[in-house]
């Protein structure tokens, strides 16, 4: 068997050895009541070599393929940013030694602009959850590297992935950096979460907006996030995760950010049109519509005391918000745990202009 088909399926008799000693359901959910051999399987007592060992050969022997338990070690991703189902201690608490399964352990995750702001703290917290994290940027790669090793540092596991969105052939060129990144990891090509974030704002009213701004912003926040999950389908499994990050914009009126706001209300809408279609895979897709957020985009909204007075006294949480007010929202999309939702808009505005 290809050594990558053979991890596959280690991966999946671990699992199901899991389940079967009741660690978990069959949604993957961590069951609070463990029986013995759960404890015994979770316990920091023993080392994670020998468990992955006993788990492998209970479901070797569940399903009788001995080949599997003869098995080595899951191997470590050669660049040393280590997977985290290669037991990467992202849940490693310290004062316990524990270590223990992230949301989305095992999963691959794509988010646009997560060079800095809200991409950056969505792509910290989905790799903290598990997932190995392809950081999207467009031209600013040492804000692309500082959220990388951010992750790294705290034993997730990303990598940078350039590619301006908003110009010709813009997701050819992600998806083959993408393919490329995962197929030098010894990855299969597969993403599980496809966040569509990146973006900017030029601002322009009715007097002022341009054409040419007004093709850029719907280039950069429609159809480029049409396109990414166009030839993101052949890639996603069923039970993947599409989030777009859209605006509070497209509720409040904005009359300087025009066309900004078009475009964003153009991209909320691809969520409710297509979730009919991608549920037969049991796919959701969701919108997370911020208000004011703490970001290089919005800083003459929140940089002085008065703007930043001025824009939280229209929340009813009375603040601005925060990067990871957000990407908190996204983690809990991204997860099996929102898997009843979809088609859906969550306003992320602490209660703005209610
Ligand atoms: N901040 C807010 O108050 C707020 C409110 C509502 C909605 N949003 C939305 O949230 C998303 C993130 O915004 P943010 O506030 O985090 O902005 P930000 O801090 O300015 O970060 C923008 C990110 O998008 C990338 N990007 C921008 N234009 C791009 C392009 N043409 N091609 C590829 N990547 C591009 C940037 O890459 P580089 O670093 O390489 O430039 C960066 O990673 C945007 O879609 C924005 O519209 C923000």
């Amino acid at each position: 068997m290809p050594r990558l088909d053979r991890l596959q399926s280690i991966w999946g008799c671990r699992a199901m050895a899991l389940r079967a000693m009741g660690h978990v359901d069959r949604t993957g959910f961590r069951n609070r009541t463990s029986p013995p051999t759960t404890w015994l399987l979770s316990s920091r007592h023993v080392p994670h070599h020998a468990l992955a060992r006993l788990a492998l050969a209970v479901a070797a022997y569940c399903i009788g393929a001995t080949e599997l338990a003869t098995t080595g070690p899951l191997p470590r991703i050669a660049d040393g940013v280590r997977r985290s189902t290669d037991r990467t201690p992202h849940n490693h608490d310290n004062r316990t030694g524990e270590h223990s399964m992230g949301p989305l352990d095992g999963r691959t995750a794509l988010v646009t602009g997560a060079s800095r702001g809200i991409g950056r703290a969505i792509a910290q917290r989905l790799a903290a959850d598990g997932a190995l994290v392809a950081v999207h940027y467009n031209t600013d790669e040492a804000s692309a590297r500082r959220t990388v090793d951010h992750i790294t540092e705290n034993g997730g596991a990303a990598f940078p992935l350039p590619g301006p969105l908003g110009t010709a052939g813009d997701v050819d060129r992600v998806y083959q950096r993408l393919d490329e990144a995962l197929a030098r990891r010894g990855l299969p090509i597969t993403l599980h979460v496809l966040v569509n974030n990146a973006g900017h704002n030029t601002h322009g009213s009715i007097h002022t907006v341009r054409p040419d701004d007004f093709d850029h912003l719907i280039n950069v926040h429609a159809k480029a996030p049409l396109f990414l999950i166009q030839q993101a389908l052949p890639r996603l499994p069923d039970h993947a995760r599409i989030i777009n990050i859209t605006s509070a914009a497209t509720r409040v009126a904005l009359p300087t950010s025009l066309a900004y706001t078009m475009a964003k209300a153009a991209l909320q809408s691809l969520s409710p049109t297509l979730a009919k279609e991608l549920g037969t895979r049991s796919i959701t897709i969701n919108n997370i519509a911020p208000g004011v957020t703490q970001t290089d985009l919005n800083k003459h909204r929140w940089e002085t005391p008065e703007a930043r007075a001025q824009n939280a006294q229209h929340t009813a949480l009375q603040r601005v918000g925060h990067p990871t007010d957000i990407a908190d929202i996204a983690a809990f999309l991204a997860s099996d745990q929102a898997r009843w939702i979809t088609g859906q808009t969550i306003d992320a505005t602490g209660g703005s202009h209610l």
